[in-house]
């Protein structure tokens, strides 16, 4: 009960739900604190906490999640690339792009777009960005520039050859990418953020809102959307969707890219938050995965029968897609146990999905147990044989194991669904 105070210090300084990250997790960190600083039991490090900015910026980053890497989502990075060539012509030399990560983490984030518009042809002087993040321990390792081999992942990492150097300490980012990227310590639920407004054609807010609880997130995409220029696009993580529907924002369209632009004819309105304690719940109800040729959200119709089998179905999509959710979740910010264990959990509970073997095959991976990212590959293959991000990672790992043929068959394929037409 005495760690509540510290769970509301979180909540209200950094948009932090406990939940999110679970209670084990911010009371080791508190464990953690009181022994760094000597205090006697958790009166006396609050007592501290109230006494000391340094204590209240320790415990912020004894709390956050820092878990990033270059080229995350890949596909957005090749939607902005097209983008923003679009913008630039719009634009017509008036002023060049402007970008935002926020938040940038250690920096792969900003150092990703950078390297995507560069290789996209643009012009170093066409464009700035802009990287934001609470952690100035995070900010400052942006500012270094030097990565270690967990900022490299997946199969597809040419761009460490162009614009890395390898250093005894890691790979170090080339000047001219760096040079294209402002870091800054801040937060965003900053007020002082206004007076950005309007001035970014390009947002990324990637894999923060997933720790907040609702009525933060609704607060946060309302900043989001007025950050954004009118025409502009927001780019958020795969499980941070459904509000901004509510909020007047439509997704791009774009498979896999979580791309969203304002809605034309202003915003939808607004549905209030829950009136129960603040759940995070309706907001994970997205799924992570949106398989490209899933056709757009439709409104909901209204059923003229079968209303009740209809909510209890529902319903159970509801839990259904939750637990997707929690996994997402969980496996992003590298949570392995968890994200397995809920994997277990809804494949005792629901019908076999190609998503939740996709995750159990990338736990795998990680891991370095292939054999078994294999069967899982595999088995999501089996259940949706177009899922896009299986066969990238199944044909990676067959590369791996020397089967060029198979690999060269399932990059095919991979590239066949990201071509189908947009329905
Ligand atoms: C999981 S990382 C996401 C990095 C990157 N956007 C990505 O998707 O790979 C989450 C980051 O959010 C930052 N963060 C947490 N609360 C924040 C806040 N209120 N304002 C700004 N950054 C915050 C943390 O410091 C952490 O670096």
């Amino acid at each position: 009960m005495s760690e509540q105070r510290f769970f509301l210090f979180l909540r209200e300084r950094i948009g932090l739900d406990v939940e999110s990250v679970g209670a084990p997790m911010v009371e080791r960190a508190l464990r953690q604190r009181c022994v760094a600083v000597g205090a006697m039991d958790l009166d006396d490090y609050w007592l501290r906490l109230q006494q000391s900015n340094d204590e209240q910026q320790a415990l912020i980053e004894a709390v956050i999640v820092p878990e990033t890497w270059f080229f995350r989502y890949p596909e957005s990075f090749t939607a902005l690339a097209s983008l923003a060539h679009k913008r630039l012509a719009e634009l017509a030399g008036a002023r060049p792009l402007r970008l935002l990560s926020l938040p940038c983490s250690t920096g792969e984030e900003p150092y990703s777009l950078a390297m995507a518009l560069l290789d996209a042809g643009i012009a170093p002087a066409a464009f700035l960005i802009d990287g934001m993040d609470i952690s100035p321990s995070s900010v400052a390792k942006a500012g270094q520039a030097v990565y270690g081999r967990n900022a490299f992942r997946g199969s597809d990492l040419g761009f460490r050859e162009r614009y890395f150097d390898t250093l005894d300490e890691g790979q170090c980012l080339h000047e001219r990418v760096r040079q294209q990227v402002s870091l800054q310590v801040g937060n965003v639920l900053d007020p002082a953020l206004a007076s950005r407004d309007g001035l970014y054609d390009f947002v990324f807010c990637r894999n923060l809102l997933i720790y907040f609880d609702v009525p933060t997130q609704q607060r946060v995409f309302e900043v989001l959307k007025r950050l954004l220029h009118p025409q502009g696009v927001l780019f958020i993580g795969p499980a941070e969707g459904s509000l901004l529907a509510r909020l007047g924002m439509r997704p791009l369209g774009i498979a896999q890219s979580f791309a969203y632009v304002r809605q034309e004819g202003g915003c939808a309105p607004v549905v209030a938050a829950p009136a129960q304690p603040a759940r995070r719940t309706p907001v994970l109800a997205t799924p992570s995965y949106q398989p490209p040729s899933a056709p757009l959200p439709r409104p909901l119709r209204a059923l003229p029968v079968a209303v009740k089998a209809a909510s209890v179905r529902e319903h159970q999509h509801e839990g259904k897609s939750e637990l997707l959710a929690s996994i997402a979740r969980h496996a992003n910010a590298g949570a392995s146990a968890q994200a397995r264990a809920e994997c277990q959990r809804y494949l005792g509970q629901f019908a076999p999905a190609a998503q939740v073997f996709y995750w159990l095959g990338l736990l795998s991976d990680t891991e370095g147990d292939a054999q078994q990212a294999l069967t899982h590959y595999r088995k999501a293959l089996y259940l949706e044989p177009q899922h896009p991000e299986a066969l990238v990672h199944l044909a990676a790992l067959l590369a791996a194991q020397g089967d060029q043929a198979g690999a060269r068959r399932l990059q095919e394929r991979a590239a066949r669904v990201g071509r189908e037409p947009e329905r």
